[in-house]
């Protein structure tokens, strides 16, 4: 939409959605919320040019791709300053979905933790396109883990991800697809990171079905969904996620492929979360600082309802994360679960995370950490 006239409406209807209080308050955040969003979807629908990608942009570079389409560098040929351009495929994606996603990156782009979307959206014959800006060190997928990232990385990304959850989950919106490749970097040693890729943020209270896909990050009562049961849409969801991928940060591996019964990892975590006589702290958490394993504990609170919010991690930051090798509390015999009984001795490693018997997580290759984190 580079169109004059376009941005002012829209920016003041931003604004007064974006004004916190009132909202807040009300009870019926998600019902006002979604109705403003359907008026921005109309009213930016209309303001959304036919015009084709080659004619007024050079591309420069290909920054990610996959089923929907592309994420692209271009310069504008009129010569303006490097934009990216994410251009998802007609026959791939409904006109709604686009413009919600754009809407919402637009709405969500006064965050200083949020990716922010530019006003620039057109169509072509093959694409619809909206611009944002450049995340120049790519996304967390791309950092190399290996072991997990220096405990100072990993709170800079926690804190900066919780604010931006903070304020997506004040204005009843939930990402749904919190995972290290929509975490965006600025810089390598992540002194700022933001959250993007709104394309399946919902308004809380909406019904979601099942998901296929991204589930080491699924939370259980998502997993738990049969058929087209659904569920009402909450931000303990985002929560759960955010947790997750912080444990991934931290160690370089998934703590469990599926938070379902029947993955062992899961049920190992499960039931020490639940206090079973006998379940002690699961091998792969045993590098956690015991403020880390309180932390993580209640984010990932299996009833959704009791989880805490995403912003208590900032409560945690002054307090160690991941415990010296050599300072580690050795887990007594008895309280080891059979799954873990026989590993614990490998505590003592050679430096950075040892996952107290590395078995037992979903394991990463040594040379591609972030590859099996996905
Ligand atoms: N503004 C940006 N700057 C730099 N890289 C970006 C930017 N936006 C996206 N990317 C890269 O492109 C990838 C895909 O972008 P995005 O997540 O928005 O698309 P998607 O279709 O929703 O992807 P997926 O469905 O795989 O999650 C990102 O993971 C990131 O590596
Ligand atoms: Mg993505």
């Amino acid at each position: 939409m580079q169109g004059a006239g376009a941005h002012g409406a829209l920016a003041a209807a931003w604004g007064a959605w974006l004004s916190p209080g009132p909202m807040e308050e009300s009870d019926e955040d998600g019902e006002d919320n979604e109705e403003f969003l359907e008026q921005l979807m109309v009213q930016t629908g209309r303001e959304v040019p036919q015009q084709e990608l080659e004619e007024h942009y050079a591309v420069l570079e290909e920054l990610g791709s996959g089923t929907y389409g592309r994420v692209v560098l271009t310069k504008p040929r009129d010569g303006g300053s490097p934009v990216v351009l994410k251009l998802m495929l007609k026959e791939q994606t409904e006109r709604r979905a686009f413009l919600r996603e754009y809407c919402i990156a637009l709405c969500l782009s006064s965050h200083a933790a949020c990716l922010r979307a530019l006003p620039i959206a057109f169509e072509s014959a093959t694409h619809f396109a909206f611009g944002q800006e450049l995340a120049p060190a790519g996304d967390l997928y791309q950092h190399p883990l290996q072991e997990g990232l220096a405990e100072e990385l990993v709170k800079r990304c926690a804190s900066q991800l919780a604010e931006a959850l903070d304020f997506m989950h004040s204005r009843a919106l939930v990402h749904r697809d919190v995972k290290l490749d929509n975490v965006l970097l600025f810089d390598r040693e992540c002194r700022r990171v933001k959250l993007g890729d709104f394309g399946l943020t919902r308004v809380q209270g909406s019904a979601v079905g099942a998901m296929s896909g991204t589930l080491p990050y699924t939370p259980p009562e998502l997993c738990l969904l049969q058929g087209s049961d659904t569920l009402e849409l909450d931000s303990s969801l985002d929560v759960w996620a955010f947790a997750v991928l912080l444990f991934c940060l931290c160690t370089g591996c998934f703590p469990w492929a599926a938070a379902t019964s029947s993955d062992p990892q899961f049920e190992d975590f499960s039931a020490w979360q639940g206090g079973v006589v006998g379940r002690g702290v699961p091998a792969s958490w045993r590098g956690f600082g015991s403020g880390a394993l309180e932390m993580l504990r209640r984010l990932l609170t299996l009833d959704p309802d009791r989880r805490s919010p995403a912003i208590e991690v900032q409560k945690y930051l002054s307090v160690p994360w991941v415990v010296a090798t050599s300072t580690r509390e050795p887990e007594p015999s008895s309280s080891r679960s059979p799954l873990t009984s026989g590993t614990g001795e490998s505590l003592g490693g050679s430096g950075g995370w040892d996952a107290a018997g590395g078995g037992d997580v979903v394991p990463v290759p040594a040379t591609n950490a972030l590859a099996s984190c996905r």
